[in-house]
């Protein structure tokens, strides 16, 4: 059944899961946004602005799903414990390869040109963005954010609101500790156990001759 739906956020993240609810056959409706400089604002799809978000509007479309549209972790994080009740969109767009056994959690979205390969399991809020790859049996938990073009080897484990930046590579059976930020382009071959800290790592020296 096509499901109505509306993103809260309205920049450019939120214009790209409204190609995929369109892309997904589903009835986009609009977007809620605080930028009062954004309110009746055209964003995608002849669709607009609808409101800032409260409660008021939340009820006013009550037939209708919702996602939170917006790249940030901790914002989403908040939204979400704002308006716990609220029927949350999954976006999965038509051109993302799903193996068997994926568990992918609501309100999550997945861009196109993704790989999941069969037993991934990705929490509720997460974004797997453009032409990113997740192996066999990989955990990303609640808020994670995996950045295009980023590669998960099999069983890699992703705790809470930890960002993947772009192209980052990380090998198997490697688990990374919450809040943190990986940045674009590093290779992570070892457990990170802090929190909230930003990781850069460049290979750019040979340690060891074959
Ligand atoms: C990790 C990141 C968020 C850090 O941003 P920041 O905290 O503002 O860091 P700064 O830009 O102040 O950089 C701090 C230092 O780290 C270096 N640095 C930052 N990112 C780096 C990277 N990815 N690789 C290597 N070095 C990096 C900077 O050159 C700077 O070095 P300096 O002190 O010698 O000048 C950012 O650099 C990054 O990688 N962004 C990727 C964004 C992305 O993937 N977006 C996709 C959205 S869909």
């Amino acid at each position: 059944m096509q499901k109505k739906v509306i993103i809260i956020g309205a920049g450019g993240h939120a214009k790209v899961i409204a190609d995929i609810v369109v892309n997904s056959n589903d009835q986009l409706v609009g977007f809620l946004d605080d930028n009062l400089d954004k309110q009746d604002m055209v964003i995608f799809d002849n669709k607009k602005v609808l409101g800032t978000i409260n409660q008021d509007i939340i009820n006013k479309y009550n037939d209708c799903y919702f996602i939170i549209g917006i790249g940030d972790n901790e914002i989403r994080k908040k939204i979400a414990n704002q308006y716990p009740n609220l029927k949350y969109y999954t976006a999965i767009h038509p051109n993302a390869v799903i193996g068997n056994e994926v568990e992918i959690d609501a309100g999550t979205t997945i861009m196109a040109g993704v790989v999941i390969n069969p037993g991934a399991r990705i929490g509720k809020h997460c974004i797997v963005n453009t032409s990113a790859s997740l192996d066999h049996d990989n955990n990303l938990e609640d808020y994670v954010h995996i950045s295009p073009g980023a590669h998960l080897a099999g069983t890699v484990i992703i705790k809470e609101g930890t960002w993947i930046c772009t192209g980052v590579t990380i090998i198997n059976n490697i688990t990374i500790n919450s809040w943190n930020i990986i940045a674009a382009g590093a290779t992570i071959i070892k457990d990170i156990n802090d929190t909230n800290c930003t990781f850069i790592n460049t290979i750019n020296s040979i340690k060891k001759q074959k």
